[in-house]
């Protein structure tokens, strides 16, 4: 039969919260947080359930997973494990979803909601370009700084499924947790299974109350490593530069170009291994390919370094191509339905990391590469989802495991990877921004944001991923025009404003660009310089979303209020406007704040409620940043 009713057992509260065995999950201090766990029992079938929640002393956040255990003589099979339950009283919501497409990431949607299901999900086998894990509840009238907001963010990586039920009593009820429609786990007796996690925020200041305690959060109690609250190398990247056209020759002319005007990294992105001249063949393969890298990794990395520049280098460690050594030798080594042929997404199949000899070939793979040169980046890429999945390696019975098992494969060579490397910054990527998700933060301080770098597209998918992630993560660079996505050309200045509001770093042949073009890279570099720690650290507001969508604004706080940083950007250029005006958030009302450009000094309730009138920005595509420090 197939059935589950638990009663209460049991509970325990201690301070601190227990690492998640496996999974990525927040963490905190003894001091820092308080978890409660009550420990339920289906008598029946003998299943024990332990509902885990931790509160967060500082932050309105509770975090809510279940671990379970079967106690019965005989094996259990679940086939649905969710991770959070919520009812709440009334139905006067709307709700707040994260959805788009390949190079359309994250746009943010709000509606009502209404009786029956609705929801997000995804069973692509990753969180997914197509719908975030991130859910809220906000009341009906709830606005950027009023109203009560509950926010939802699946700390994993696989298939999901966010759900909210408007019930015939008028109440609703929210669920998150793995989808269960790929899942079927199989667990034998004193086996347990633990479910990932959900992070729960409350907010009753409003949308953008909910946004700084994500990014609190996930700043301090997600990402871990040395770059976590370390400032970026400004790098250069030679995709959008070369694609896969490059050698020795011309990498190191992009740095040397590069190093003359302040940039601080050069990343080699894909197509340096195997026979890789299209993305035809090879994943798999990591093996310098000499005939582009003449003189080989160590020469390179090492000539980088002459220049006194750093050196990041592109893997997709998940993938393998038909065409390459690897499938050749090890054709079973791949995802596939035993008896069926698995279909090809950009040429390539996945490797089936829920083996540990599949997963030791990749780390030895990607340790031998790291241990030959000096490298101090990884962009870590995955560029398909997951279809056909079933594994040669688990018996009939096991193959509703397999989603989970790879999603568990991945984390686990990444933790590998992180701690026999913990100097390298790793960068995660899917195909743009398909990956961004809590629990891939957990291994990597940055997730490159989307592969539509146009400024102007850039603004409302950054808006929408800086909804939950801290703009610390947000992997954003200056690209050459016409964009190579949208074909838009907009100005220097302009993309550099917008990429300054996540990690920053340039993705062009600087070696190409006009001779203004250049010019303009120091003066963008002394500005990540200067406003570095400011955007990292700071508080974000969204100071015109859903106001005027002919401009885009937001601001950065200090935690002091001491600083605060203004980006405005015009979509369309208009006659006959000569100002607008936009009233600053979150300053201290009495204390005076000093532009750092006219010198001229206001209240921070001035600032607040007369606000600031920028003047006509003339023309297409313009923006504006403004700087003030208390006097
Ligand atoms: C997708 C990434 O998003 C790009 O930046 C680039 O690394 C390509 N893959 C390389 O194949």
């Amino acid at each position: 039969h197939s059935a589950c009713s638990l009663s209460y057992v049991s509970h325990e509260i201690r301070k601190g919260k227990t690492k998640l065995e496996g999974l990525p999950a927040t963490y905190g201090l003894e001091e820092e947080c308080t978890t409660l766990e009550i420990t339920c029992m289906d008598p029946v079938i003998s299943l024990e359930v332990v509902l885990c929640y931790t509160l967060f002393e500082e932050l309105d956040v509770i975090k809510k997973n279940v671990r379970i255990r079967n106690q019965n003589k005989n094996q259990i099979i679940l086939t649905k494990v969710l991770s959070s339950c919520l009812n709440l009283e009334g139905m006067d919501y709307d709700m707040i979803t994260l959805n788009g497409s390949w190079a359309r990431e994250r746009y943010v949607e709000r509606k009502r909601i209404g009786y029956g299901e609705q929801g997000i999900s995804s069973i692509r086998g990753e969180s997914g370009h197509q719908q975030n894990p991130f859910l809220a509840i906000l009341s009906s009238d709830a606005t950027e700084d009023y109203g009560e907001v509950y926010g939802f963010n699946f700390v994993y990586s696989g298939n999901f499924i966010a759900k909210v039920q408007g019930c015939q009593f008028d109440n609703i009820r929210v669920i998150m947790g793995i989808h269960p429609e790929t899942f079927r786990f199989v667990l034998e007796t004193n086996q347990e299974f633990q479910s990932p996690e959900v992070v729960m925020v409350y907010s009753d200041i409003g949308i953008g109350g909910m946004t700084r305690t994500f990014h609190d959060l996930y700043r301090n109690h997600l990402i871990r490593g040395e770059y976590k609250d370390k400032k970026r190398p400004v790098l250069i990247n030679n995709w959008e530069a070369t694609y896969f056209d490059f050698n020795t020759e011309k990498l190191l002319n992009i740095a040397r170009e590069a190093k003359k005007f302040g940039i601080e990294m050069l990343v080699m992105d894909d197509g340096w291994f195997g026979k890789r001249n299209s993305d035809n063949g090879s994943l798999g393969d990591w093996v310098v390919n000499e005939e582009k890298i003449e003189g080989g990794l160590h020469y390179l990395v090492s000539e980088i370094n002459k220049l006194g520049m750093k050196f990041g280098i592109w893997f997709e460690p998940e993938m393998v191509s038909p065409d390459s050594d690897l499938y050749r030798t090890h054709p079973d080594w791949v995802l596939e339905i035993p008896g069926r042929k698995a279909a090809l997404c950009r040429n390539q199949y996945i490797l089936d990391l829920t083996r540990t000899k599949v997963r030791d070939y990749v780390f030895n793979s990607l340790s031998n590469i790291l241990n030959s040169a000096n490298i101090e980046y990884v962009k870590w890429d995955m560029n398909r989802q997951l279809t056909d999945v079933g594994s040669y390696a688990h018996g009939e019975y096991h193959q509703g495991e397999i989603y989970h098992r790879y999603v568990l494969g991945v984390y686990d060579l990444m933790e590998r990877l992180t701690k026999e490397f913990p100097h390298i910054l790793l960068e995660n990527c899917s195909g743009g921004g398909g990956r961004f998700d809590p629990g891939m933060l957990y291994y990597s301080p940055q997730i490159w944001c989307s592969d539509d770098t146009d400024a102007i597209e850039r603004l409302e998918i950054q808006r929408g991923t800086a909804l939950v992630y801290p703009l610390s993560c947000i992997g954003a660079h200056v690209s050459d025009c016409p964009n190579h996505i949208v074909s838009r050309t907009t100005p220097f200045e302009t993309r550099g404003y917008v990429a300054l509001s996540g990690t920053f770093g340039y993705e062009l042949d600087i070696t190409k660009i006009t001779e203004e073009e250049k010019k303009l890279i120091p003066k963008q570099i002394a500005q990540f310089h200067k406003y570095s720690d400011l955007i990292r650290t700071g508080d974000y507001y969204r100071i015109l979303a859903g106001v005027d969508c002919n401009y885009d604004c937001w601001q950065i706080i200090s935690k002091d209020k001491t600083e605060t940083l203004i980006t405005i950007i015009q979509i369309l250029g208009r006659p006959n406007v000569h100002s607008k005006r936009i009233r600053l958030k979150g300053l201290v009302k009495d204390e005076m704040y000093c532009d750092s450009e006219s010198g001229e000094c206001y209240s921070g309730g001035a600032l607040m409620h007369a606000g600031i009138l920028v003047p006509n920005l003339d023309g297409d595509f313009k923006g504006k940043i403004y700087h003030f420090i208390k006097e």
